[in-house]
């Protein structure tokens, strides 16, 4: 199976229907592999696909140019999704591998690349295919040390690896052949999950891209943007920046219903407030969710009740995956109930606080089951939230472009 992109880049990727873990994130629309074929006097493939799917690579570059006429695998980036197959492809073609100093290192830690003829290229440097040329610029931490992206200036088109991409399984390649929402929140759910920590270089890169004419944009994952790239781009610049919708996130585990009745009193005091507000209790919301809602959410109120003095965890799960996602510029309050002593809703406000969220209050807390007090309390905390939310959406809350 091959699609074209130009009349001289063709996609020869393939599409995993059955994915549903991507180390840790809940694929639930499955993903695909990219990989382009680009074509000039000489052949250039572009990224090769996960090792299990191997095969069909093969067959798909075989059936457009036939194995021997590649002379050149671009590595965008080492992770394995993209870079599985490459030993067999370069055994197949002898191509030579064509990729950055520090792709290089990660790639012979986890292959054997002894006797792989290897071109060395950096940001600015031009592989000439005659009649068409690809150029390289190097994007560290978007999302690994040695990822970077490789532009064709003839057919104005950014092979753009992970950025932009979504772990969306389609027969459709390109934007204008899906439901525009469905991709979108793909791409939003893939921002959230893997590049959400990476921010600052990311807004780097967008910079270093912002001087390249792009008429098309062929992530390494999902549909390719053709119809609505500055779409894409300006969703990337709003999510770079931070900039909060006037939404309250409350995410809670509870044990025998009373920190459930605290978070939906929570959601009352919000409702109240004005704000937009969803209820995530995490024994039924995946985290892979609950990051992408935390993404544009201007504050969150996270509870959990005391469980052998510590919080609960599936709780303790979340945050600690947040906290590696590193959400920036969120305000916040953690709640709880206990029996005999309030240190879940502590550690819950301790985590907080290492996350660097601007904590508003100390733990709502509730001993045994919460009374009307309590409740009101609870509304209250609900509209206190409501009124931050209000008052910093759309503000930038991390890096400027
Ligand atoms: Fe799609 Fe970072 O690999």
């Amino acid at each position: 199976m091959h699609v074209e992109l130009t009349d001289g880049i063709t996609w020869v990727g393939v599409i995993d229907w059955n994915i549903r873990d991507f180390h840790g994130y809940e694929t639930r629309r499955g993903s695909t592999y990219n990989a382009y074929l680009v074509r000039g006097e000489k052949t250039a493939l572009v990224d090769t696909v996960k090792h299990s799917f191997v095969n069909t690579l093969l067959e798909n570059i075989e059936e457009t140019v036939g194995l021997p006429a590649v002379d050149y695998v671009v590595a965008n980036h080492a992770e394995p999704d993209h870079s599985g197959s490459l030993p067999a492809v370069l055994e197949a073609t002898g191509a030579t591998l064509v990729t950055n100093e520090k792709a290089v290192g990660a790639l012979s830690g986890y292959y054997d690349t002894t006797g792989w003829p290897i071109e060395i290229v950096a940001t600015g440097d031009s592989l000439d295919l005659g009649g068409r040329s690809l150029s390289f610029v190097q994007t560290p931490m978007v999302h690994w040390p040695e990822s970077m992206v490789t532009y064709c200036p003839e057919d104005r088109v950014l092979l753009s690896n992970d950025a932009f991409g979504q772990h969306l399984a389609t027969s459709a390649r390109f934007d204008d052949e899906v439901e525009l929402p469905v991709a979108m929140d793909e791409a939003k759910t893939y921002y959230a999950n893997i590049v959400m920590l990476y921010g600052r270089p990311i807004a780097k890169a967008m910079e270093a891209l912002g001087g390249l004419e792009i008429d098309m944009i062929a992530p390494a994952h999902g549909v390719i943007w053709r119809s609505h790239v500055p779409k894409i781009l300006d969703a990337y610049s709003d999510w770079v920046q931070c900039r909060p919708v006037p939404k309250v996130l409350v995410i809670y585990e509870s044990m025998w219903g009373s920190t459930d009745c605290m978070a939906h009193e929570i959601v009352k005091g919000v409702i109240a407030g004005g704000a937009q507000v969803k209820l995530m209790d995490v024994g039924h919301t995946h985290r892979t969710e609950i990051a992408t809602e935390v993404l544009d959410a201007a504050t969150i109120a996270v509870g959990s009740p005391t469980l052998n003095m510590t919080l609960m965890p599936e709780i303790a799960g979340v945050l600690t995956y947040l906290k590696g996602l590193a959400p920036k510029g969120k305000a916040g309050l953690a709640f709880g109930s206990y029996g005999w002593a309030p240190s879940g809703p502590k550690a819950v406000s301790d985590y907080l606080e290492e996350m660097k969220v601007e904590v508003l209050r100390e733990p709502l807390t509730a001993q045994w089951r919460p009374g009307e007090e309590q409740r009101a309390e609870c509304r209250e905390a609900g509209r206190l939230l409501a009124a931050r939310a209000l008052e910093t959406a759309g503000e930038t809350a991390c890096a400027s472009l």
